[in-house]
């Protein structure tokens, strides 16, 4: 059976674009496949939390994750933290990164870019610790948004250097993988970019959201004055909006505000009223789950010792076999 990893950073709350872009791709895996879901902990230490911070990121992620239908009893769900075997192949796996490859990562110019300060070694080595997060399973499917496509990219390289540089096909190639025809990406409610690109609030809605907030958020979204002539092509604001419709939204509702924008007869603040709706009802069963599995300290920490000895083991085989491979021999 082919073994399938992901992770999502514990920055903090989940918002739609990590359940459509990822989670929901996870639930459906887990059951065709040999899966390891985890929380990138390591991963979130490059903007320096603090350590109440880190624990409780840590802690909503894992609640979402099980909230939103991650089994534990069919799926690996694990801290990477707990797997220091991750941190060893990272090691090894930076001896044959370059600078150049690295600094040319679109990920690492954007966060240079967004934060001149923090320019650290980690930011820059972050697609060999997701490298290693994902070889180290001898994963063949990585489930991820259309964002994370050219760290997959850089996963590859990594792992078929090694298996050059030592003569050995160890790892096996991983490719991202969404069941729908495409990687997806979903836009933010700001008008630009992606959701959960920017630190604004207003730009993501959150599976944690009250209903209430939704709405104010969506309400609030950028729009522009509306179309001047019939089939017009979409401003990036308003196609946003179309774009989120159609995953939160029935085919219907979305081809009967499609038809509206191009006889020109739509009302914005009706798409706006109705894409809450829809987002309030997609997000409803998940919403309803997360404060009992929070406060059920004894079930998240039997989840979270029941996925560490599982993918230790499995990262435990990898290592050592690694370590074989380069050269380490006890004496
Ligand atoms: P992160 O934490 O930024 O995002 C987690 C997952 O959510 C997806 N995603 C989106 N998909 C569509 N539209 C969006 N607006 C959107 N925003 C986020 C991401 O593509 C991702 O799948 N580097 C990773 C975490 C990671 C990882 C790994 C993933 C660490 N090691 C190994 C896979 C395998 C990251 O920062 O994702």
């Amino acid at each position: 059976m082919e073994t399938v990893v992901s992770g999502i950073r514990s920055t903090g709350k989940l918002h739609l674009g990590n359940y459509y872009g990822a989670i929901q791709n996870f639930i459906k895996m887990q059951h065709e496949y040999n899966c390891y879901f985890f929380i990138a902990d390591l991963h979130s230490l490059t903007t320096h939390p603090t350590p109440s911070d880190l624990h409780g990121n840590v802690k909503q992620v894992l609640v979402e994750y099980l909230a939103a239908g991650i089994d534990p009893e069919q799926a690996t769900i694990y801290i990477q933290s707990d797997v220091p075997e991750v941190a060893e192949l990272y090691l090894y796996l930076n001896m044959n990164a370059y600078l150049g490859e690295l600094e040319r990562a679109t990920s690492f110019k954007d966060k240079v870019r967004a934060n001149p300060d923090n320019v650290n070694a980690g930011l820059l080595t972050y697609p060999v610790l997701m490298a290693a997060d994902i070889i180290i399973h001898k994963a063949t499917k990585v489930p991820v948004g259309k964002d994370q496509e050219q760290h997959l990219e850089m996963a590859r390289t990594f792992g078929n250097r090694f298996n050059r540089l030592y003569d050995n096909e160890y790892f096996p190639e991983p490719y991202a993988f969404s069941y729908g025809d495409k990687l997806v990406k979903i836009p933010g409610l700001d008008g630009k970019g992606k959701m959960g690109k920017s630190e604004g609030e207003g730009n993501a809605i959150y599976l944690s959201d009250s209903p209430e907030v939704i709405r104010k958020k969506v309400m609030k979204a950028v729009t522009d004055g509306g179309p001047t002539t019939e089939n017009q092509q979409k401003p990036d604001e308003i196609q946003n909006l179309f774009d989120l419709m159609k995953v939160v939204s029935t085919d219907d509702t979305y081809n009967h505000f499609n038809n509206l924008y191009n006889t020109m007869q739509i009302r914005y603040g009706d798409l706006k009223k109705q894409l809450a709706e829809d987002m309030v009802l997609a997000t409803a069963p998940i919403r309803e789950k997360i404060s009992d599995i929070a406060n059920d300290s004894e079930y998240l920490s039997r989840v979270a010792r029941l996925g560490a000895d599982k993918a230790r083991e499995s990262a435990r085989k990898t290592v050592s076999e690694v370590r074989e491979i380069i050269g380490f021999r006890s004496f």
